[in-house]
C-alpha cells in the first residue's frame, strides 16, 4: 500500500488518489509497484525497473533503494526519470515525468529504524545488482548480516528517492475502445490540462 500524507491539493494529485482508491476498492494486487525509467548518459543507456512506491508526501513520490546500484548511477548522471503504473483492476495507466533526488539522511534513518530486521539485513548485505557466484552466497551474506550487523542503523549506501512530477498522463481504457487520455503539464508553476487522442 502507498501511504499518503498531507497530499498536494492540485488536480493531478487528487486524480491520482481518486484512481488509487478505486483500484484499492477493486483489490488491486501489487498496487504500490511503479516502473522507473532512467537514462545513464555516461554509458548512453536507458533502463527500467519496478520499485515499491512507499509514500506520497505532499507533492513528493518516495521509494527506497541502494545508492550504489545501477539506477543510482543513472540518477546521478541524468536526474530526469519517467514513472509508470498500470492498475488492471480498473484499466488505468498513469505516466509521469519528473526530476529525482535523494531523501535526507534523517528521513532515511527514521524509516530504516522502523522496518523489520529481515528487510534491513537484506538491504545491508546486498551489493545490489553486482554479480555473485551463487544464490547460496546471497543467503549466506544475508544470514551473516542478520546475526552480526546493527539492523537498526541505516547504511550510507541505502535510502530513499523522491520525485515531484511535472507531467502526468491518465489513460483510462473503455469498453468502447474510445479510451480517455488526460494530461497535466506544469508550465510556469501552473498545471495546464489537455486531452490526447487515443
Ligand atoms: C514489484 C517489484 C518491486 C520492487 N521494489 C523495489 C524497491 O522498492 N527498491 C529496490 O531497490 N528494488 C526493488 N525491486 C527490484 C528492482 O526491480 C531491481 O531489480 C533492483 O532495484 C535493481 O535495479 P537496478 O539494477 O536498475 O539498480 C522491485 C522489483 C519488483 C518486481
Amino acid at each position: 500500500m502507498i501511504q499518503f500524507n498531507n497530499l498536494h491539493q492540485e488536480t493531478p494529485y487528487l486524480l491520482f488518489k481518486e484512481k488509487y482508491d478505486e483500484a484499492v476498492d477493486e483489490s488491486q494486487k501489487g498496487i504500490e509497484a511503479i516502473s522507473i525509467s532512467s537514462y545513464n548518459k555516461e554509458i548512453s543507456e536507458v533502463d527500467s525497473r519496478y520499485v515499491n512506491l512507499k509514500f506520497i508526501l505532499n507533492d513528493e513520490f518516495i521509494f527506497f533503494s541502494n545508492y550504489e546500484s545501477p539506477k543510482a548511477a543513472a540518477f546521478n548522471s541524468h536526474n530526469q526519470i519517467a514513472a509508470l503504473v498500470y492498475w488492471p483492476s480498473i484499466n488505468v495507466q498513469i505516466r509521469m515525468k519528473a526530476k529525482i533526488k535523494k531523501t535526507s539522511d534523517e528521513f532515511n534513518h527514521k524509516y530504516f529504524y522502523n522496518r523489520s530486521e529481515e528487510k534491513n539485513a537484506l538491504a545491508i548485505s546486498s551489493n545490489q545488482s553486482k554479480p555473485i557466484d551463487s544464490y547460496s552466497q546471497v543467503k549466506e551474506n544475508y544470514n551473516k548480516s542478520l546475526k552480526n550487523d546493527d539492523l537498526k542503523k541505516c547504511p550510507e549506501y541505502w535510502g530513499g528517492y523522491s520525485f515531484t512530477p511535472f507531467y502526468f498522463e491518465f489513460w483510462e481504457g473503455h469498453k468502447s475502445r474510445i479510451n480517455k487520455r488526460v494530461i497535466f503539464e506544469k508550465i510556469d508553476c501552473v498545471w495546464k490540462q489537455s486531452f490526447l487522442q487515443p
